[in-house]
């Protein structure tokens, strides 16, 4: 898997979510973000304890890809099993490295600008099984895919290089917007 052939280049880096910057900066050496790119987080955004930051590595790292670029996030969810979610904070107590499970808002929060693909954001077992496959029970794990949208009112086609935090003029959220074009899109173009 991590060997590049004629059919394209495979890299692997070693960083920390919460540097999206660095991820970037090191997948920009294979990847053309000139071109639509597919970026899936995997139950990763668990970790990012503190909502809102998982919230603006999910904008960056999207920000930075152009239109027609693909985001798919599945994360471990509350609100289906609870014997699964005492399970989870248990674990969480135990000093292993915390996972925090998000409710389908939140989930679905992560796709805020985009467009969300059918069927939207449910649970992973649901979403678009094999026809004909047997039917699956509902888990406590949702996700979804969507497209950056080619339209001037969807998220910029690319900040890369640029910061995280908002930088257009006056803006009266500061640092908080994180450049999020539909809270203020006529300064953001
Ligand atoms: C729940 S596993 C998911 C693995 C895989 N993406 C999947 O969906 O099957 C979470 C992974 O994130 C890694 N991880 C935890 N915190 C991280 C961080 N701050 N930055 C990068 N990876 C992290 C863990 O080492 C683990 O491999």
């Amino acid at each position: 898997m991590f060997e590049s052939s004629p059919e394209g280049a495979t890299a692997y880096i070693d960083a920390d979510v919460t540097a999206p910057e660095r991820i970037l900066e090191a997948a920009g050496e294979t990847l053309d973000f000139g071109r639509p790119v597919a970026l899936i987080l995997s139950n990763i955004l668990g970790h990012v304890g503190d909502y809102d930051q998982a919230r603006s590595i999910a904008d960056r790292l999207m920000d930075a890809l152009p239109s027609g670029s693909y985001l798919s996030v599945n994360d471990g969810s509350r609100g289906i099993d609870p014997v699964f979610e005492q399970a989870q904070d248990a674990y969480n107590d135990s000093g292993a490295v915390p996972y925090n499970l998000r409710t389908l808002e939140e989930i679905t929060g992560f796709f805020d600008g985009l467009e969300l693909i059918e069927p939207g954001v449910v649970p992973v077992t649901q979403w678009r099984p094999e026809p004909g496959s047997p039917t699956l029970e509902v888990i406590a794990e949702h996700g979804g895919l969507a497209r950056k949208p080619y339209s001037p009112t969807g998220r910029r086609s690319s900040l890369l290089g640029q910061p995280a935090t908002c930088r257009a003029t006056g803006c009266p959220r500061g640092p908080k917007c994180r450049g999020r074009p539909t809270l203020h899109r006529d300064r953001m173009t």
